[in-house]
């Protein structure tokens, strides 16, 4: 008898309401213009909104609705944006880039199996084309934060919805700090925080970087089954052969060397007794470890 194991991967509830200090005096979204420049990348529909709740929120609206593959939803504010393991992501008028792109499963892309890859598919999008359109370097610290110098720019927030054991739809929700403003004074933000201008020492056009972002995505999505993209991932890792600890929101799991993402996108770790133990993302948070 064929034994049909099925993965969730955790939602939780408990968004909280970002406050909102005024923003700063970059350009705000010319929706006409920002449509025309998207037109011609093979995506579904794009809705853009000057302010919504939360872009991953609205996406899941539109799936119930109906809506086509590869659709996009984009606002230039986010009141209640969603983070990983209940926090809030707060996107200011004008700072941020923060957008969902709505995935089916179709080709075969897209399956219980390929699952653990999409944080990397957001993740490697973001750093490529940072590196590409800026010279930025940055790093991937598993699953989906990328980081320059040690400073989150950007974090990836993947909700998948399942019928059963059916895997119905991903969505996959990526934020990034542009601006200087774009950063946080939030005392929930317990990670330090950087933003592409910050960073690159000039001013970054959001547009620009979302056409390239989604270039790059598409590009990543369609190698998203093949080892091509996981050797990339592995390339951008943070701290690769140092020592990290891992956490869950019930208290610390284990602490290890870390090795590399594996070809489902778990986390490679060498344990102190020489285990080698694999980790799925679910609500792991990973830091490194510090021996100083
Ligand atoms: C994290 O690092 O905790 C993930 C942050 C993901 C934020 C993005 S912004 C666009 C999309 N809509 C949301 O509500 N969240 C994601």
């Amino acid at each position: 008898m064929e034994t049909v194991v099925c993965y969730h991967q955790g939602f939780v509830p408990n968004w909280g309401q970002a406050l909102l200090p005024q923003s700063g005096t970059m350009a705000v979204m010319d929706i006409p213009r920002w449509k025309e420049r998207l037109t011609h990348l093979p995506l579904g529909e794009l809705h853009f909104h000057p302010e919504v709740g939360s872009t991953n929120l609205e996406a899941e609206k539109l799936i119930q609705a109906g809506v086509e593959p590869f659709s996009l939803v984009i606002a230039d504010s986010q009141t209640a944006g969603r983070g990983r393991q209940g926090r809030t992501w707060i996107t200011r008028p004008g700072q941020a880039l923060a957008f969902s792109w709505i995935l089916f499963p179709e080709k075969g892309r897209i399956r219980p199996e390929t699952l653990g890859r999409i944080n990397g598919l957001g993740a490697l999008a973001v750093a490529e084309t940072i590196q590409e359109k800026y010279g930025l370097q940055s790093e991937i610290k598993w699953p989906n934060d990328v980081l320059i110098e040690g400073s989150k720019v950007a974090g990836i927030l993947v909700e998948v919805h399942w019928q059963g054991c059916q895997l119905m739809d991903v969505i996959l929700g990526i934020g990034i700090n542009v601006g200087k403003e774009s950063i946080p004074a939030d005392p929930q933000f317990n990670f330090p925080a950087t933003s592409l201008e910050g960073s690159a020492g000039k001013e970054i056009n959001r547009l620009d970087l979302l056409v390239g972002l989604l270039e790059s995505l598409l590009k990543w999505y369609r190698r998203l089954a093949e080892p091509s993209l996981i050797k990339a991932w592995n390339e951008h890792l943070a701290y690769k052969n140092q020592l990290v600890s891992l956490n869950s929101p019930n208290g610390p799991l284990t602490e290890g060397t870390l090795q590399g993402v594996e070809q489902d996108g778990s986390l490679i770790l060498g344990t102190s007794t020489g285990e080698v133990r694999h980790f799925h993302s679910g609500v792991i948070q990973l830091r490194l470890v510090d021996r100083s």
